[in-house]
Protein backbone atom coordinates (compact mmCIF):
# COMPACT_ATOMS: atom_id res chain seq x y z
CA UNK A 1 0.00 0.00 0.00
CA UNK A 2 2.32 2.76 1.40
CA UNK A 3 4.32 1.53 -2.81
CA UNK A 4 0.59 2.91 -4.18
CA UNK A 5 0.86 6.07 -1.94
CA UNK A 6 4.39 6.96 -3.19
CA UNK A 7 3.76 6.05 -6.13
CA UNK A 8 1.10 8.38 -6.43
CA UNK A 9 2.70 11.09 -4.53
CA UNK A 10 5.82 10.92 -6.47
CA UNK A 11 4.88 11.45 -10.19
CA UNK A 12 2.28 13.77 -9.07
CA UNK A 13 -0.58 12.42 -10.64
CA UNK A 14 -3.98 10.97 -9.61
CA UNK A 15 -3.93 6.97 -8.68
CA UNK A 16 -4.68 4.30 -11.82
CA UNK A 17 -7.56 2.28 -11.33
CA UNK A 18 -5.25 -0.86 -10.86
CA UNK A 19 -3.41 0.72 -8.06
CA UNK A 20 -7.43 1.64 -6.26
CA UNK A 21 -7.98 -1.62 -6.70
CA UNK A 22 -4.97 -2.81 -5.43
CA UNK A 23 -6.03 -0.55 -2.16
CA UNK A 24 -9.80 -1.82 -2.77
CA UNK A 25 -8.63 -5.68 -2.47
CA UNK A 26 -6.37 -5.06 0.49
CA UNK A 27 -8.78 -3.04 2.44
CA UNK A 28 -11.82 -5.96 1.85
CA UNK A 29 -9.14 -8.71 2.56
CA UNK A 30 -8.41 -7.52 6.01
CA UNK A 31 -11.97 -6.68 7.17
CA UNK A 32 -13.17 -9.73 5.94
CA UNK A 33 -10.03 -11.83 7.53
CA UNK A 34 -11.13 -9.59 10.48
CA UNK A 35 -15.05 -10.80 10.58
CA UNK A 36 -13.67 -14.49 9.66
CA UNK A 37 -11.48 -15.59 12.19
CA UNK A 38 -14.15 -13.52 14.94
CA UNK A 39 -16.82 -16.11 13.54
CA UNK A 40 -17.22 -17.03 17.36
CA UNK A 41 -18.57 -13.61 17.56
CA UNK A 42 -21.27 -13.32 15.56
CA UNK A 43 -23.84 -13.10 17.82
CA UNK A 44 -22.46 -9.74 19.32
CA UNK A 45 -25.23 -7.45 18.50
CA UNK A 46 -25.63 -3.50 18.68
CA UNK A 47 -28.73 -3.89 17.19
CA UNK A 48 -31.53 -6.09 16.53
CA UNK A 49 -34.74 -5.14 14.55
CA UNK A 50 -37.88 -6.71 12.95
CA UNK A 51 -35.88 -8.37 9.96
CA UNK A 52 -32.53 -7.38 10.32
CA UNK A 53 -29.16 -7.28 12.94
CA UNK A 54 -26.16 -5.08 13.52
CA UNK A 55 -23.22 -6.42 14.89
CA UNK A 56 -19.92 -4.95 16.85
CA UNK A 57 -18.03 -6.66 13.94
CA UNK A 58 -19.59 -5.20 11.36
CA UNK A 59 -18.23 -1.93 12.45
CA UNK A 60 -14.80 -3.32 13.62
CA UNK A 61 -14.31 -4.30 10.08
CA UNK A 62 -15.97 -1.04 8.24
CA UNK A 63 -12.94 0.45 10.50
CA UNK A 64 -10.11 -1.69 9.77
CA UNK A 65 -11.66 -1.23 5.72
CA UNK A 66 -11.26 2.55 6.27
CA UNK A 67 -7.91 2.38 7.84
CA UNK A 68 -6.58 0.69 4.87
CA UNK A 69 -7.83 2.86 2.21
CA UNK A 70 -7.04 5.90 4.28
CA UNK A 71 -3.19 5.20 4.97
CA UNK A 72 -3.20 4.87 1.48
CA UNK A 73 -4.96 8.15 0.14
CA UNK A 74 -5.46 9.90 3.51
CA UNK A 75 -7.23 13.02 1.95
CA UNK A 76 -9.91 10.46 0.00
CA UNK A 77 -13.59 10.32 1.36
CA UNK A 78 -15.39 7.14 2.66
CA UNK A 79 -18.86 6.36 2.63
CA UNK A 80 -19.34 3.61 4.67
CA UNK A 81 -22.90 1.55 5.77
CA UNK A 82 -21.91 1.97 9.47
CA UNK A 83 -21.28 5.50 9.42
CA UNK A 84 -23.43 6.59 6.10
CA UNK A 85 -25.73 8.96 8.49
CA UNK A 86 -23.13 10.72 10.11
CA UNK A 87 -21.17 12.66 7.43
CA UNK A 88 -21.68 14.06 3.55
CA UNK A 89 -18.47 12.42 1.95
CA UNK A 90 -18.35 15.65 -0.07
CA UNK A 91 -14.72 16.75 0.19
CA UNK A 92 -12.57 14.85 -2.82
CA UNK A 93 -13.16 13.43 -6.13
CA UNK A 94 -12.47 10.33 -5.16
CA UNK A 95 -15.05 8.11 -2.35
CA UNK A 96 -15.02 4.67 -1.48
CA UNK A 97 -17.85 3.13 -0.56
CA UNK A 98 -17.61 -0.05 1.98
CA UNK A 99 -19.94 -2.60 2.75
CA UNK A 100 -18.10 -4.14 5.85
CA UNK A 101 -20.13 -7.46 6.15
CA UNK A 102 -22.72 -8.36 3.32
CA UNK A 103 -24.91 -10.57 4.28
CA UNK A 104 -24.81 -9.72 8.18
CA UNK A 105 -27.98 -11.96 8.88
CA UNK A 106 -26.56 -15.09 7.02
CA UNK A 107 -22.50 -14.42 9.13
CA UNK A 108 -24.81 -14.34 12.43
CA UNK A 109 -26.02 -17.61 11.75
CA UNK A 110 -22.84 -19.29 10.65
CA UNK A 111 -23.73 -19.36 7.16
CA UNK A 112 -21.25 -19.10 4.19
CA UNK A 113 -22.63 -16.35 2.10
CA UNK A 114 -21.15 -12.92 3.28
CA UNK A 115 -18.57 -10.48 1.94
CA UNK A 116 -16.55 -7.82 1.94
CA UNK A 117 -17.42 -4.73 -0.38
CA UNK A 118 -15.21 -2.08 -1.44
CA UNK A 119 -15.52 -0.04 -4.21
CA UNK A 120 -14.06 3.53 -5.51
CA UNK A 121 -15.86 6.02 -7.49
CA UNK A 122 -14.13 8.85 -9.01
CA UNK A 123 -16.87 12.38 -9.77
CA UNK A 124 -19.40 9.57 -9.64
CA UNK A 125 -18.34 6.89 -11.42
CA UNK A 126 -17.32 3.79 -10.19
CA UNK A 127 -13.36 2.93 -10.99
CA UNK A 128 -12.53 -0.10 -8.94
CA UNK A 129 -14.25 -2.37 -7.01
CA UNK A 130 -13.98 -5.62 -4.98
CA UNK A 131 -15.86 -7.73 -3.36
CA UNK A 132 -14.20 -10.38 -0.76
CA UNK A 133 -15.75 -13.78 0.74
CA UNK A 134 -13.89 -15.32 2.87
CA UNK A 135 -15.81 -18.68 3.79
CA UNK A 136 -16.42 -19.14 0.40
CA UNK A 137 -13.12 -18.72 -1.26
CA UNK A 138 -14.23 -16.20 -3.59
CA UNK A 139 -12.40 -12.47 -4.57
CA UNK A 140 -14.07 -10.77 -7.28
CA UNK A 141 -12.73 -8.23 -9.15
CA UNK A 142 -12.54 -5.24 -11.78
CA UNK A 143 -11.64 -2.14 -13.01
CA UNK A 144 -13.43 0.24 -15.34
CA UNK A 145 -10.84 -0.18 -18.04
CA UNK A 146 -10.33 -4.33 -17.17
CA UNK A 147 -11.77 -7.18 -17.23
CA UNK A 148 -13.95 -8.86 -14.33
CA UNK A 149 -12.26 -11.56 -12.45
CA UNK A 150 -13.11 -14.31 -9.86
CA UNK A 151 -9.39 -15.35 -7.95
CA UNK A 152 -7.68 -13.92 -11.01
CA UNK A 153 -9.18 -15.22 -13.43
CA UNK A 154 -12.12 -13.43 -16.16
CA UNK A 155 -15.48 -14.30 -16.31
CA UNK A 156 -17.88 -13.74 -17.88
CA UNK A 157 -22.20 -13.37 -17.53
CA UNK A 158 -24.45 -16.17 -19.22
CA UNK A 159 -25.93 -16.55 -22.21
CA UNK A 160 -29.46 -16.97 -21.19
CA UNK A 161 -32.20 -15.00 -23.34
CA UNK A 162 -35.33 -16.45 -22.19
CA UNK A 163 -36.78 -15.82 -19.14
CA UNK A 164 -38.48 -19.36 -18.28
CA UNK A 165 -34.89 -20.01 -18.80
CA UNK A 166 -33.07 -17.84 -15.88
CA UNK A 167 -31.98 -18.26 -12.64
CA UNK A 168 -32.75 -15.02 -10.88
CA UNK A 169 -31.07 -14.01 -6.96
CA UNK A 170 -33.46 -11.46 -5.26
CA UNK A 171 -34.71 -10.41 -1.46
CA UNK A 172 -37.32 -9.36 -0.08
CA UNK A 173 -37.57 -5.48 0.48
CA UNK A 174 -38.19 -4.96 4.10
CA UNK A 175 -39.81 -1.55 3.51
CA UNK A 176 -41.60 -2.17 0.42
CA UNK A 177 -45.03 -3.50 2.16
CA UNK A 178 -46.49 0.19 2.45
CA UNK A 179 -46.55 0.70 -1.33
CA UNK A 180 -47.26 -3.26 -1.76
CA UNK A 181 -47.05 -6.49 -0.63
CA UNK A 182 -43.12 -7.44 -1.43
CA UNK A 183 -44.42 -11.50 -1.34
CA UNK A 184 -46.26 -10.28 -4.62
CA UNK A 185 -43.22 -9.01 -6.79
CA UNK A 186 -41.33 -11.58 -5.53
CA UNK A 187 -44.24 -14.41 -6.74
CA UNK A 188 -44.29 -12.22 -10.14
CA UNK A 189 -40.45 -13.04 -10.53
CA UNK A 190 -40.83 -17.23 -9.06
CA UNK A 191 -43.78 -17.78 -11.59
CA UNK A 192 -41.54 -16.07 -14.39
CA UNK A 193 -38.68 -17.18 -14.46
CA UNK A 194 -37.01 -21.01 -13.65
CA UNK A 195 -35.79 -20.19 -10.29
CA UNK A 196 -35.85 -17.06 -8.25
CA UNK A 197 -33.02 -17.33 -5.57
CA UNK A 198 -32.73 -15.72 -1.88
CA UNK A 199 -29.40 -15.93 -0.67
CA UNK A 200 -29.18 -13.17 1.54
CA UNK A 201 -26.07 -11.34 0.19
CA UNK A 202 -26.81 -8.85 -2.27
CA UNK A 203 -23.45 -8.26 -3.30
CA UNK A 204 -22.19 -11.66 -3.65
CA UNK A 205 -25.62 -12.12 -5.41
CA UNK A 206 -24.81 -9.47 -8.10
CA UNK A 207 -21.68 -11.21 -8.85
CA UNK A 208 -23.01 -14.74 -9.29
CA UNK A 209 -24.54 -12.60 -12.39
CA UNK A 210 -20.80 -11.63 -13.54
CA UNK A 211 -19.73 -15.15 -13.08
CA UNK A 212 -22.50 -16.66 -15.56
CA UNK A 213 -23.60 -18.38 -12.47
CA UNK A 214 -27.21 -16.24 -12.31
CA UNK A 215 -28.79 -14.91 -15.53
CA UNK A 216 -30.12 -11.69 -13.35
CA UNK A 217 -30.47 -10.10 -9.77
CA UNK A 218 -33.14 -7.58 -8.91
CA UNK A 219 -33.66 -6.15 -5.33
CA UNK A 220 -35.73 -3.20 -4.04
CA UNK A 221 -34.66 -1.22 -1.34
CA UNK A 222 -31.22 -2.26 -1.29
CA UNK A 223 -28.45 0.92 -0.20
CA UNK A 224 -25.31 1.84 -2.90
CA UNK A 225 -22.91 0.02 -0.99
CA UNK A 226 -24.64 -3.45 -1.31
CA UNK A 227 -23.89 -3.09 -4.77
CA UNK A 228 -21.47 -0.02 -5.23
CA UNK A 229 -17.99 -2.88 -6.31
CA UNK A 230 -20.52 -5.57 -7.59
CA UNK A 231 -22.28 -3.66 -10.18
CA UNK A 232 -18.92 -2.83 -11.82
CA UNK A 233 -17.92 -6.19 -11.88
CA UNK A 234 -21.23 -7.51 -13.94
CA UNK A 235 -20.67 -4.79 -16.10
CA UNK A 236 -16.93 -5.48 -17.20
CA UNK A 237 -18.44 -9.01 -17.32
CA UNK A 238 -20.29 -8.01 -20.17
CA UNK A 239 -23.44 -7.77 -17.90
CA UNK A 240 -25.77 -4.71 -17.39
CA UNK A 241 -26.89 -2.62 -14.60
CA UNK A 242 -29.97 -0.41 -13.60
CA UNK A 243 -31.00 1.60 -10.67
CA UNK A 244 -34.66 2.00 -11.69
CA UNK A 245 -35.31 4.13 -9.04
CA UNK A 246 -33.74 5.59 -5.56
CA UNK A 247 -36.73 5.79 -3.02
CA UNK A 248 -34.27 7.53 -0.42
CA UNK A 249 -30.90 8.20 0.82
CA UNK A 250 -28.37 6.06 -0.94
CA UNK A 251 -31.13 3.08 -1.34
CA UNK A 252 -31.98 2.20 -4.86
CA UNK A 253 -34.40 -0.36 -6.69
CA UNK A 254 -31.67 -2.18 -8.67
CA UNK A 255 -31.26 -4.74 -11.87
CA UNK A 256 -28.62 -6.39 -13.26
CA UNK A 257 -28.39 -8.68 -15.64
CA UNK A 258 -27.05 -10.68 -18.29
CA UNK A 259 -28.05 -8.10 -20.98
CA UNK A 260 -30.36 -10.61 -22.82
CA UNK A 261 -33.45 -10.94 -20.00
CA UNK A 262 -32.67 -7.31 -19.00
CA UNK A 263 -35.67 -5.82 -21.11
CA UNK A 264 -38.13 -8.83 -20.26
CA UNK A 265 -37.08 -8.91 -16.83
CA UNK A 266 -37.81 -5.19 -16.45
CA UNK A 267 -40.87 -5.23 -17.81
CA UNK A 268 -42.27 -7.85 -15.58
CA UNK A 269 -40.94 -5.57 -12.42
CA UNK A 270 -42.18 -2.42 -13.49
CA UNK A 271 -45.78 -3.98 -14.16
CA UNK A 272 -45.98 -5.07 -10.35
CA UNK A 273 -44.19 -1.88 -8.57
CA UNK A 274 -45.31 1.96 -9.23
CA UNK A 275 -42.33 3.25 -9.72
C1 LIG B 1 -28.32 -6.88 3.14
C2 LIG B 1 -28.06 -8.07 2.26
C3 LIG B 1 -29.36 -8.71 1.84
C4 LIG B 1 -30.30 -7.73 1.19
C5 LIG B 1 -30.50 -6.51 2.07
C6 LIG B 1 -29.16 -5.89 2.42
P1 LIG B 1 -26.47 -6.30 4.98
O1 LIG B 1 -27.10 -6.24 3.48
O2 LIG B 1 -27.34 -7.71 1.12
O3 LIG B 1 -29.15 -9.74 0.89
O4 LIG B 1 -31.54 -8.37 0.98
O5 LIG B 1 -31.28 -5.58 1.37
O6 LIG B 1 -29.36 -4.73 3.21
O7 LIG B 1 -27.42 -5.59 5.88
O8 LIG B 1 -26.31 -7.72 5.32
O9 LIG B 1 -25.18 -5.58 4.83
CA1 LIG C 1 -25.07 -4.86 2.67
Amino acid sequence: MKAVTSLSRKCGRPPTPSELLQVAVAACRAAGRHAARNLDRRKETILVTAHDVKLALDVECQKIAERRILSAFPDHAILGEETAGETAPDHSPYVWIIDPIDGTVNFSHGLPFWCCSVAVQQAGQTVAGAVFGPALGELFTATQDGPALRNGKPIRVSDTSRMESALVMTGLDQKLSKRMNRLTLFKAIAENVRKARVMGAAALDACRVAAGQADAYFESGIYSWDVAAAGLIVERAGGQIETLATPGPHRLIFLASNRLVHFPLRRLIKSHLAL
